[in-house]
């Protein structure tokens, strides 16, 4: 009996099962390489806005802090987009005929606000608060970029889930001291950059929460300085000035009891990030690993 297929076809028939096998994996890769491209992370993308605001030549150029702008991003969830009255505030006397400006004038003039296309949206089931992470330790930088370098705003980050549990894992690693939150161009301490560090609350006998029992410590609990403050502490030094205590007098907190005011005077110093996020993981009582992963976190 004649065969019906020749071996030729055996052949081919075994090689289309392999080729359609690796067309589904490519498809499958290809999908979940969407999920993470830029198209639908929006990473990197600068929308069109009715005003091309320049954050380099606001912050960096003109010296602008942040919060002069993003008023409540210690003190609630959202870090919150200024109102034209800010803009305003100096565009009543410079560029005020320049057409790139002219949004801004006519917001101004009728009362509706500028129409900002958001560049982070994060989806609603998700929760997310900038106040804690503000004043517990993360910088605008470690999520946002260099702000201040650039001309128009994108979104440096995923934002995705992988991203946040990344730093939710071990946030030690993106500690700093909350006196640093808007420094830019921090890159924690090192040995020739050394940080030095006092817990104040302790020296004051009060605890590290917030004074009406918060949860969030206030940004005086730890304080920390970049310039070496042996001898004369800044504070130290500021209270010498006043008269209160004389140069060259004992300069533990124990002998000045009476003051009744935080006083930092003994500094630790460190030279690597690894012991100062140990330091301030401690200090700003951050939850462990496996709690700051935990689903309740961000869906609730
Ligand atoms: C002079 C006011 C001003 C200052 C100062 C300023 N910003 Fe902004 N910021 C804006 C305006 C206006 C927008 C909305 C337009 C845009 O996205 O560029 C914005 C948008 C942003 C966004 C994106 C918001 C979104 O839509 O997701 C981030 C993040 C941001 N700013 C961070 C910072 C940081 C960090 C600093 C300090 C280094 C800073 N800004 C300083 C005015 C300011
Ligand atoms: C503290 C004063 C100040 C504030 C507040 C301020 N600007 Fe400006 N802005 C300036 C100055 C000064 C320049 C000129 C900068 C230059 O030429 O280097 C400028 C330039 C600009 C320009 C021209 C393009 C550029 O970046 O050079 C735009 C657009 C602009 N500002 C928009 C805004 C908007 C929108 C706001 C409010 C969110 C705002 N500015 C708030 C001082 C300010
Ligand atoms: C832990 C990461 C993280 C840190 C730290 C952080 N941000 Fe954000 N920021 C985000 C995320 C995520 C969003 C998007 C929020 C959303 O869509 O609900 C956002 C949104 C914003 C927005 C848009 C308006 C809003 O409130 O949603 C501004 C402005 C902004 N951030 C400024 C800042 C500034 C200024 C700092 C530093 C003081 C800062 N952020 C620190 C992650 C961070
Ligand atoms: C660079 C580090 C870092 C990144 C990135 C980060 N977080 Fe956090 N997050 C922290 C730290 C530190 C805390 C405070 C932990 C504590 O208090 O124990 C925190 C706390 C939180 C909390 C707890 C708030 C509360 O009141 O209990 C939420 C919610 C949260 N983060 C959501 C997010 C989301 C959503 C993202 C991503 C869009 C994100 N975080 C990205 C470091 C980070
Ligand atoms: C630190 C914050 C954080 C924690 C903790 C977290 N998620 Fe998410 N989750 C996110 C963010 C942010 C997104 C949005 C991702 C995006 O926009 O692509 C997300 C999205 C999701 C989605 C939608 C599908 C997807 O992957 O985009 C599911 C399902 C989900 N999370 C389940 C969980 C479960 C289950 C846990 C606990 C094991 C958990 N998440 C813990 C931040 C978190």
């Amino acid at each position: 009996m004649a065969q019906v297929f020749d071996r030729s076809s055996n052949a081919l028939a075994r090689a289309s099962l392999v080729l359609t096998g690796l067309i589904v994996i490519a498809l499958g890769v290809g999908l979940d390489q969407l999920q993470r491209s830029p198209w639908v992370t929006r990473q990197g993308q600068r929308p069109d806005q009715p005003v091309p605001f320049s954050h380099k030549h606001h912050v960096e150029g003109l010296g602008l802090q942040c919060q002069y702008c993003h008023t409540s991003v210690e003190k609630s969830s959202y870090a919150g987009i200024p109102p034209t009255k800010t803009c305003i505030n100096c565009h009543a006397q410079i560029w005020t005929n320049a057409e790139l400006l002219k949004p801004v004038r006519e917001s101004w003039a009728t009362g509706a606000s500028i129409n900002w296309i958001k560049v982070h949206d994060l989806p609603d089931y998700v929760y997310f608060n900038h106040e804690i992470h503000v004043n517990k330790g993360i910088g605008c930088a470690s999520c946002h970029g260099r702000v201040d370098q650039m001309p128009l705003m994108y979104q440096e980050n995923t934002l995705q889930m992988e991203w946040c549990l990344n730093c939710h894992r071990n946030p030690a690693v993106n500690l700093r001291p909350t006196s640093e939150i808007y420094n830019m161009a921090w890159s924690g301490p090192s040995s020739d950059k050394p940080v030095w560090c006092s817990d104040t609350a302790k020296t004051a006998g009060a605890n590290t929460y917030g004074p009406n029992g918060e949860r969030t410590p206030t940004a005086q609990a730890v304080s920390c300085v970049t310039k070496d403050p042996s001898g004369e502490g800044p504070k130290l030094a500021m209270l010498q000035t006043e008269g209160a205590i004389k140069p060259g007098e004992s300069k533990t907190s124990s002998d000045v009891p009476a003051m009744g005011m935080t006083l930092p005077v003994s500094y630790q110093k460190f030279t690597s990030q690894v012991d100062l996020g140990k330091y301030l993981t401690d200090k700003y009582h951050i939850r462990t690993a496996n709690e700051l992963s935990s689903c309740e976190v961000c869906h609730r």
